[in-house]
């Protein structure tokens, strides 16, 4: 089913490609440089955005077996991921009930328990808290209320979707609209996590404008991939995620081929990004191989943290781990040292008040859509209003 939909996409691509045209969003807008500095705006869409919406906490490779964990912080909210006996994943706030220590330093591993640095309180993989030390001493409290702090998680896809605030509904059906069928197609489930790796960046906004932008790439990456690209790209989206694919050369070698015989590897090519954070590109590394870029805001308007994550299709060998590496490299240096370089040095210009907004032209649909979702999710006040938000969109 996913096949003959992505074979239905590739087809409209293919016609723009061989006519040289691509569709054009109907005029340019305007974009407030204010938008990626000014703070009052920044903490509202921490808690407006990244506090409401499904965001994309990991993977299901991560977490493979009962008790294996990871520890994170996202957006300043320090949350521990877990495979329970169940086989399903949790999320909790890393806050001990006792006296709020972190339970967890950051990081991956498997546990049977979790038992707290600070007094020894323990936990298991439910949350639960099971054992408080020196207890008869202590008092008594109701241990049945001081579990672990839950958070909705939901593992869908072969990606761990959660959210980063107590007691919030993902309403992940409606917000994915639809776009989890095509998620689908890059089985991640059955992907093998082979590197990861951190960059920090510009402003949130600023780092995710370069991610739904092709119009930037023979230009500011002349120097490592840009010459084998064109600037053009097609838009298509399902609610506020949008798929971004270049009706260039490497579409056109599928003109001579009968649709049936179109390889998963063009299909699934282009950038998959999921808002607010996330975008999926494809690379050839002895194999197929993608990178997931998990973008999270910093602790202040001007920065963000990225997290580059690599899933293969295959298991590699050492051969083929070897040139995952170097693919790892040369990808850290373009985005760190091209895109975020770039983008670091916008975070200055925005501020020094000699422009009062950006422009995002025709071409550019992908960041005007970015920006229209952004807006409309500041305005959506109640959880009504964001249930709506998503099952009307923004167009
Ligand atoms: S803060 Fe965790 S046991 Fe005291
Ligand atoms: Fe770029």
């Amino acid at each position: 089913m996913s096949r003959d939909k992505l074979i239905e996409l590739a087809r409209t691509h293919l016609h723009h490609a061989v006519n040289g045209t691509v569709p054009l969003a109907e005029t340019v807008v305007e974009i407030p440089v204010q938008n990626y500095f000014n703070k009052d705006r920044w903490k509202a869409e921490m808690e407006l955005i990244f506090g409401r919406v499904p965001l994309v906490l990991g993977f299901s490779s991560e977490l493979q077996k009962s008790g294996d964990y990871k520890a994170m912080e996202v957006c300043g909210v320090p949350l521990i991921l877990v495979r329970n006996r169940e086989g399903s994943v949790g999320a909790f706030v890393n806050m001990c009930s006792h006296r709020g220590a972190q339970i967890l330093d950051e990081g991956k591993g498997r546990a049977r328990s979790f038992s707290c640095p600070y007094h020894a309180w323990t936990y298991n993989l439910a949350g639960d808290l099971v054992a408080i030390l020196d207890e008869q001493e202590f008092g008594e409290v109701d241990t049945s209320c001081l579990g672990l702090t839950p958070l909705n998680v939901e593992e869908r896809v072969g990606i761990i979707w959660g959210s980063i605030t107590p007691n919030t509904d993902l309403h992940l059906n409606e917000f994915l609209a639809g776009y989890d069928e095509y998620l689908e197609s890059h089985d991640f489930a059955n992907c093998h996590l082979v590197g990861q790796q951190t960059i920090e960046g510009p402003n949130w906004k600023v780092a995710y404008d370069g991610y739904l932008d092709f119009y930037h790439l023979p230009i500011l990456h002349k120097d490592t991939f840009g010459p084998e690209y064109n600037n053009k790209s097609i838009f298509n989206n399902w609610g506020p995620h949008q798929r971004v694919q270049a009706p260039d050369h490497r579409l056109l070698d599928l003109v001579d081929i009968p649709e049936e015989e179109w390889s998963h590897t063009k299909l699934v090519s282009g950038v998959w990004t999921i808002f607010p954070h996330i975008s999926i590109a494809s690379f050839e590394a002895g194999g197929h191989i993608y990178m997931v870029s998990q973008l999270f805001p910093g602790a202040d308007p001007d920065t963000s943290v990225t997290h580059q994550n690599f899933l293969a299709t295959f298991e590699p060998n050492s051969e083929q781990k070897e040139e995952i590496a170097r693919t790892m490299e040369f990808l850290r240096y373009v985005v760190a040292e091209e895109d975020y370089f770039t983008g670091n040095r916008i975070q200055k210009t925005v501020k020094t008040g000699a422009k009062s907004h950006f422009y995002f032209g025709r071409n550019e649909e992908g960041g005007q859509r970015f920006h229209r979702w952004t807006d409309a999710l500041l305005e959506a006040q109640s959880d009504e209003d964001l249930l709506l938000l998503y099952k009307k969109g923004v167009g």
